[in-house]
């Protein structure tokens, strides 16, 4: 893990950006930018030792943030639905921040499988096709996450900042993640859509691999920008970690088959073993670890609980 750094996490009070944060502010001068609407939001950001700075990436110039530090990770997003406001946040936002940026040592933006054109059961590879991936969910955030990935490629080479573009899968752990909210779903009885090109699988990351990942992320940064997948080595489906967290609670997945929902996203890890390395959390221990940590009262009637 990275010690006695200087480091700008974008995003501290997100779903990844959160334990990334808490981890790195152990051993090094972390600060945390984000807009903070929510006053609870700084606090719990500050409470783990991180220096917040509020700014809104569509539009601040960023003049009261240091620009020395040693390395950025850039987790903020916005998906408002506004393609106005989310192209000026995440495509606009990461040039200004990365031009503010620019004496750091690497940059490590965190873009999406949500970039790749849906190719059904397919694995994904890095130089595939690009697409609208997300619309049918989150109606910005594909064409955003692209956008992005293009100014962040453009800032590296124009001010020569070593940049990883980093495309990230399905990230989840004791912090929740989606299949936390498919086991609320099950435990209210309520229908988790299902793409019908079945099985629907994609590459869970737990947090203990996300988070020991970074520093190597960080040295394969170049110019120009690297991109290269991250995700769990091995995919797996919605059906499968449904399933298992139907047997840990007893709890049983009601799904339903509709072409309104996002269909797999299937990452090839080649790359991301040869340049960074696997993962090691097994799927199933990090989800009954998550069940654990978030659900407790669940496992009591399940079969493995
Ligand atoms: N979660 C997933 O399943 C998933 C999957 C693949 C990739 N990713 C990527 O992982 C990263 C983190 O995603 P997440 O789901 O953890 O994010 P999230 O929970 O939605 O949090 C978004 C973060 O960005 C900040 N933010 C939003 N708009 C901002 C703005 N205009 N200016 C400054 N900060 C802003 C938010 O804080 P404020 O609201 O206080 O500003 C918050 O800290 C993103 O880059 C995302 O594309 C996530």
């Amino acid at each position: 893990m990275l010690e006695n750094q200087k480091i700008l996490v974008t995003g501290p009070s997100s779903q990844v950006g959160f334990p990334v944060a808490r981890e790195l502010a152990r051993n090094n001068e972390v600060w945390g930018l984000a807009r903070f609407r929510k006053e609870a939001e700084r606090e719990k950001v500050e409470a783990i030792g991180v220096r917040t700075y509020a700014a809104d990436l569509a539009e601040s110039s960023f003049a009261e943030l240091p620009d020395d530090f040693d390395v950025v990770l850039h987790f903020a997003v916005v998906k408002s639905g506004d393609f106005d406001y989310d192209l000026a946040a995440n495509a606009e936002g990461v040039g200004r921040l990365m031009s503010h940026c620019r004496k750091a040592r690497a940059f490590l933006h965190c873009s999406t499988g949500g970039v790749y054109q849906h190719a059904g059961n397919k694995a994904l590879r890095e130089s595939d096709a690009l697409g609208d991936n997300h619309r049918v969910m989150m109606p910005t955030y594909s064409i955003c996450k692209i956008a992005a990935e293009s100014v962040a490629r453009f800032a590296a080479r124009e001010w020569q900042l070593p940049t990883t573009i980093a495309r990230f899968s399905v990230p989840y752990g004791n912090n929740g993640g989606w299949p936390w909210f498919h086991l609320m779903m099950m435990k209210a009885g309520a229908p988790i859509p299902l793409h019908p090109e079945r099985p629907n699988r994609f590459n869970l990351t737990h947090e203990d691999d996300y988070i020991a990942m970074i520093p190597r992320l960080l040295e394969i940064a170049a110019v120009p920008a690297t991109v290269v997948n991250w995700g769990g080595s091995e995919s797996t489906s919605i059906e499968e970690w449904c399933a298992y967290m139907g047997e840990l609670t007893g709890l049983e997945p009601h799904f339903e088959e509709t072409d309104q929902t996002i269909g797999s996203v299937i990452l090839d890890p080649t790359k991301m073993h040869e340049l960074v390395g696997p993962t090691r959390v097994d799927w199933h221990d990090g989800i009954r670890r998550m069940v654990e940590a978030l659900n407790p009262e669940l496992l009591a009637s399940g079969r493995k609980g």
